[in-house]
């Protein structure tokens, strides 16, 4: 039997799955694990299996590493782990693309809509009491329809977004490491760079993992180039976004709204001035949070973790750096 830290009280399926082949130290709690706790509890462990919210960095790996094998994250982003240090102590990670994609883009493109139709402001409105009469110019917003959209990084979430704005016969830039020209004649999009992208845009919508080259990649330089009407979606990390330079681009009236599912800190306090801004919706990270894309990645985690463990190669596998 492999020994196990679970990081959170998981579906049981998933830990029906593991229990098979491993003995489970689980943190059964609805909440992060404490950072001191996984720095305790990783000792003598063969596996990790985590979520996005916790904190696997050089010292939690260095705490485990006479056993660690495999760290699997109930995630497709892995900037809480430290890929680096696990190359170097060769220690396997999983992640979970493919299946919350769909979920992804379904929200990123609901955001669109929602911010650009102000539909989340009406609804609050109409709560309010200042739905008075029908009035022909009240609340009118922008429409998703035949917009310009620019798509920063293309991979399985961007794509899959660009698939669903052909149904909105949209025309849509992209950015990207290098240019997809199947992609681009599949969907009908346009490879620019990222400036081009930033002046044209009705919607910019963001699919860019956090790295130190995406860090506050939206600043107050790139709002400035922006369109005043434009409308700024973040589904990857908040980390891409300068969230001070949004505050004062929207209270400027440089770019017209925002919408973020993930933002720095999560969560965001109560009283951040982005929570006070009509036009700029957060949610709660909920990119993926459909009840099936979640019993998906909890049963692609556990796949990949009991892989590892048994020194097979692992269904999805985070690309080690060369050390
Ligand atoms: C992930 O899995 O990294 C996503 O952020 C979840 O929505």
């Amino acid at each position: 039997m492999h020994e196990v830290l679970v990081t959170r009280k998981l579906d049981p399926a998933v830990i029906i799955k593991l229990s098979e082949t491993c003995n489970l130290d689980i943190w059964d709690e609805d909440t992060a694990i404490p950072y001191e706790e996984l720095l305790t509890r990783i000792v003598g462990k063969d596996g990790l299996l985590c979520l996005l919210t916790d904190n696997v960095d050089a010292k939690v790996i260095e705490a485990g590493v006479d056993t660690l094998k495999t760290i699997s994250t109930m995630s497709v982003g892995y900037d809480h782990i430290n890929i680096e240090e696990c190359a170097e102590r060769n220690i396997s990670v999983g992640y979970t693309p493919d299946v919350l994609t769909d979920s992804v883009a379904d929200l990123a493109v609901g955001l669109m809509l929602n911010v650009g139709r102000r539909i989340t402001e009406a609804s609050k409105a109409a709560q309010d009491g200042e739905w008075d009469f029908w009035r022909p110019y009240w609340m009118t917003g922008v429409d998703l329809s035949h917009a310009t959209v620019g798509i920063v990084g293309l991979g399985r979430i961007g794509s899959t977004v660009a698939k669903c704005l052909k149904g909105f016969d949209c025309n849509v830039l992209y950015t990207a490491r290098t240019p997809k020209p199947d992609l681009e004649a599949l969907y009908g999009m346009h490879y620019t760079d990222f400036d081009e992208l930033l002046a044209h845009s009705d919607f910019i919508t963001v699919h860019a993992p956090l790295t130190p080259e995406t860090n506050k990649l939206f600043s107050t330089a790139q709002f400035a180039k922006m369109k005043p009407t434009a409308i700024l979606i973040n589904t990857s990390r908040g980390g891409l976004i300068d969230q001070d330079a949004l505050v004062t681009a929207l209270t400027n009236k440089d770019i017209y709204g925002a919408a973020l599912d993930v933002t720095t800190p999560e969560p965001l306090p109560t009283n951040h001035p982005l929570f006070k801004l009509s036009r700029c919706l957060i949610l709660p990270h909920i990119g993926s949070a459909s009840i099936a894309t979640r019993q998906d990645m909890g049963n692609l985690a556990a796949e990949n973790l009991i892989a590892g463990l048994n020194g097979t190669s692992l269904p999805q596998q985070v690309p080690l750096p060369l050390s």
